[in-house]
C-alpha cells in the first residue's frame, strides 16, 4: 500500500528521499479527460507528484484554464494544455502513462453498463492515438464500463499489432480505497493499516472484495461479511444517489486514481516492491481480463498474484463463480464492439 506517502509535498519533505530511491521529476504523464469531474482533481494530485517532470492534460473542451490554473503551482512539473482531436498526437508524444477519465458518468438509475455506447467510442478513438503516438507508455482506463473498456483497449492495440498486455490496466484502485476505509470504520481498525484486495471487475457484483485476507488478519461474523461486501459493491451508486443527477465519484475518484498513477511511477522508478489491484489481462481464472493484486514494475505488470484466490471461505467462492458470467459478458461486449466496426 502506499502508506502516506503522497501527501502535499513543503520543500522539506521534497529533500526527504523517497522509498530510499533518489527523488527525481522525470516522468510524463497525459490526462486524457483531464477537464471533467475526475480528470480536474485527479490533474491537481498528480502536479503534486515529485515524479512528474510534465504534465499534458488533454480535453475536449475547457482545459485551457484548468492547465493555467495548475501552472502556478510551485511543485516540479510543467503543465501543458492540449485540445480537440488536432491537438491530441501532440499531448501523448514521449509520455510514460497515459490515464483515460473521458466520458460520460453514471446518473441516478443508470448502470455502469448504461453507458457503454458512449464511452466505447471514446476510448477506442484515444487508445488508438495512444497506439500512434505512444505505443510504450502505461494506459491507465478510468472510463467506464472498465469491465468493457479494457477489453475494447485491447483490441485497439491487437489491430495497431503493439499491444503489450503488461502495460494495460483498468484501475479497480478505488475499490480497494473503499474496502480498506469501510473495513477499518466497522473494524475501528488504523485506516493506514487496512489492505483489503479486491478481485474480478468493476461493476456490481463483479467487484468482489476478498474479506479474508484482509491486512491486519481481522474476523467476520457472516452477517460483516455480507453487509460490507454489498456496501463496496454498491459504493459509487450510494454516490451517484448523494450527487442526485450531478455525476458519479469524482473526488474519491480522483484520489485513488493518483495512488495507482504514482504506484506505477515509483514502479517504472524502480521500486522493486510496488503491489495494486488492477483489472489486467490475467490467467488466474478462464476470463481472459480479471481484476487481481499484481506486482508493478518497470515493464508494467511484473506479475499477477494467484495467493488472494487460494482457501477462499465459502461464501467468497460462491460469489466468484456468480459474478463469472457477468464479467464474461462485459468482456465479450467490449470485444465483439472492436470487431462490429473493424
Ligand atoms: P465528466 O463528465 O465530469 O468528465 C468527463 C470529461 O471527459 C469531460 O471534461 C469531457 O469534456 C471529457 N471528454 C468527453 N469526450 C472526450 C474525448 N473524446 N476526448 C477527451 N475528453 C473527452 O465525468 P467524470 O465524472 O469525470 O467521469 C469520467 C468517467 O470515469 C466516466 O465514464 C465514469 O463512469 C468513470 N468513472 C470510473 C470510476 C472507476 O472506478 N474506474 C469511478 C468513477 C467514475
Amino acid at each position: 500500500s502506499l502508506r502516506g506517502s503522497f501527501a502535499i509535498r513543503d520543500q522539506k519533505s521534497n529533500e526527504r528521499p523517497h522509498y530510499g530511491l533518489q527523488l527525481e521529476a522525470s516522468y510524463k504523464v497525459a490526462i486524457l479527460g483531464a477537464a471533467g469531474g475526475i480528470g480536474q482533481p485527479l490533474s491537481l494530485l498528480v502536479k503534486m507528484s515529485p515524479l512528474v517532470s510534465d504534465l499534458h492534460l488533454y480535453d475536449i473542451a475547457n482545459v485551457k484554464g484548468v492547465a493555467a490554473d495548475l501552472s502556478h503551482c510551485n511543485t516540479p512539473s510543467q503543465v501543458r494544455d492540449f485540445t480537440g482531436a488536432a491537438e491530441l498526437a501532440d499531448s501523448l508524444k514521449g509520455v510514460d502513462v497515459v490515464v483515460i477519465p473521458a466520458g460520460v458518468p453514471r446518473k441516478p438509475g443508470m448502470t455502469r453498463d448504461d453507458l457503454f455506447n458512449i464511452n466505447a467510442n471514446i476510448v477506442k478513438t484515444l487508445v488508438e492515438a495512444v497506439a500512434d503516438n505512444c505505443p510504450d507508455a502505461f494506459i491507465h482506463i478510468i472510463s467506464n464500463p472498465v469491465n468493457s473498456t479494457v477489453p475494447i483497449a485491447a483490441e485497439v492495440l491487437k489491430q495497431k499489432g503493439i499491444y503489450d498486455p503488461k502495460k494495460l490496466f483498468g484501475v479497480t484502485t478505488l475499490d480497494v480505497v473503499r474496502a480498506n476505509t469501510f473495513v477499518a470504520q466497522k473494524k475501528n481498525l488504523k485506516l493506514i493499516d487496512v489492505d483489503v484486495p479486491v478481485v474480478g471487475g468493476h461493476a456490481g457484483i463483479t467487484i468482489l472484495p476478498i474479506l479474508s485476507k484482509t491486512k491486519p488478519s481481522v474476523s467476520f461474523t457472516d452477517k460483516e461479511v455480507e453487509e460490507l461486501t454489498v456496501r463496496i459493491q454498491n459504493a459509487g451508486t450510494e454516490v451517484v444517489e448523494a450527487k442526485a443527477g450531478a455525476g458519479s465519484a469524482t473526488l474519491s475518484m480522483a484520489y485513488a486514481a493518483a495512488r495507482f498513477v504514482e504506484s506505477t511511477l515509483r514502479a517504472l522508478d524502480g521500486d522493486g516492491d510496488v503491489y495494486e489491484c488492477s483489472f489486467v489481462q490475467s490467467d488466474l481464472t478462464d476470463l481472459p481480463f480479471f481484476a487481481s493484486r499484481v506486482k508493478l514494475g518497470r515493464k508494467g505488470v511484473e506479475a499477477v498474484i494467484s495467493s488472494d484466490l487460494q482457501g477462499l471461505t465459502e461464501f467468497e467462492q460462491k460469489a466468484l463463480e456468480a459474478l463469472k458470467p457477468e464479467l464474461k459478458g462485459s468482456i465479450e461486449k467490449g470485444v465483439g464492439f472492436v470487431h462490429k466496426q473493424a
